[in-house]
C-alpha cells in the first residue's frame, strides 16, 4: 500500500534517531545498576479509558522495552518493583490478573531468543515468594534456574517485595549465621539481602514514573547513599529512551564533574 510507505519511513528514521542516542549515550560512563517503581498502570487505564487489565498489559509491555534499552545500553544490572507486599490488599480479580500476567510473562522471557537469554541476563525474583501462588512459584524457579548460569547482566524483579520486609530477612539470616553474642554489622546485613545475594552492584539511580514522590518501601536500605533519585510525570505504560535518557545524561554530568574534583 502507497500509504504505508511515509509511514514505515518515518518508523525507520525514528529507529535511527534512537540508535544513534543509543550509541551516544554509551560513549560515556554508565551506570550499573538502576531500579524502576513502575507506578501509573492504574491512572494510565483510567486516562486512556481503558480496562485496568489493559494497563497492566501496556505497563508490562513498557518493562520489556525497557529492559531491552537498558541492556543494549550495557547497565549491569536493572530492578524492577513489580508487585508489593502491600499489593495483595488489591481487588482479588486485579491480583490474579496480576499474577497470570507474571507467569506467562516468566514463561515468555526465558524462550531461546527472548530477552533474558538473548541478552545473557541472570533473572532473580526477590521478596517474599511464598506469597506467590504454586504455578506462579514454579514458572519463577524454572526461569532462575534457566538463567542461573547468564552473567552479562542481572535482571531483579522485586515480586511480592517490600525493603523492610527484605532487611528483616537479611538481619535475621545475619543473626543466624553468627556465633550467639556476637556483634552485627552493616556489612553482615548488606551480605544477607536479596540483592546481594543475587550479585546485584550498588545502586546508582532510582526511578519512579507517574508523578509520585514516594519511595515506597523499595531498596531503601541499597539507595541510602550514592544513589541519584528521579521522579518522572510520565505513566509508566509510556515511559521509555524519551524519559531515561535525560537520566543517563545527568548522571553521566556528575560523573564526570565528580572526576573533574578529584583532579584539581
Ligand atoms: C549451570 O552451570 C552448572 C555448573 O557448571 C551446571 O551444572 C548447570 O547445568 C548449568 N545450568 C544451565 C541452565 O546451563
Amino acid at each position: 500500500m502507497a500509504a504505508s510507505t511515509p509511514r514505515s519511513l518515518i518508523e525507520w528514521l525514528i529507529l535511527q534517531v534512537k540508535l544513534l542516542i543509543i550509541w551516544f549515550l554509551k560513549a560515556g560512563p554508565m551506570p550499573k545498576h538502576i531500579g524502576f517503581i513502575m507506578d501509573g498502570n492504574r491512572r494510565y487505564s483510567r486516562t486512556k479509558g481503558i480496562p485496568v487489565r489493559d494497563g497492566h498489559s501496556d505497563g508490562f509491555a513498557a518493562m520489556r522495552r525497557v529492559l531491552e534499552l537498558c541492556f543494549r545500553l550495557d547497565v549491569k544490572c536493572v530492578s524492577v518493583y513489580a508487585f508489593s507486599i502491600e499489593n495483595f490488599k488489591r481487588s482479588q480479580d486485579e491480583v490474579d490478573n496480576i499474577m497470570t500476567l507474571a507467569k506467562e510473562g516468566l514463561e515468555g522471557f526465558c524462550e531461546q531468543d527472548d530477552l533474558l537469554q538473548a541478552n545473557g541476563v541472570r533473572l532473580n525474583v526477590i521478596g517474599d515468594r511464598s506469597l506467590l501462588p504454586p504455578d506462579v512459584k514454579e514458572a519463577v524457579l524454572k526461569a532462575e534456574t534457566l538463567t542461573r548460569n547468564n552473567s552479562r547482566a542481572i535482571l531483579n524483579i522485586c515480586f511480592p517485595y517490600t525493603s523492610r520486609h527484605e532487611m528483616t530477612c537479611a538481619i535475621d539470616a545475619a543473626a543466624k549465621g553468627s556465633l550467639p553474642g556476637a556483634e552485627l554489622t552493616e556489612r553482615d546485613v548488606d551480605f544477607n539481602l536479596f540483592t546481594t545475594q543475587g550479585l546485584s552492584p550498588p545502586v546508582d539511580i532510582f526511578i519512579r514514573s507517574s508523578g509520585v514522590t514516594r519511595l515506597s518501601d523499595f531498596l531503601l536500605w541499597q539507595s541510602c547513599e550514592n544513589t541519584q533519585i528521579h521522579f518522572t510525570q510520565t505513566y509508566w505504560p509510556q515511559y521509555g529512551l524519551r524519559e531515561l535518557g535525560p537520566v543517563l545524561l545527568d548522571y553521566q554530568r556528575r560523573v564526570w564533574h565528580k572526576r573533574v574534583g578529584f583532579r584539581t
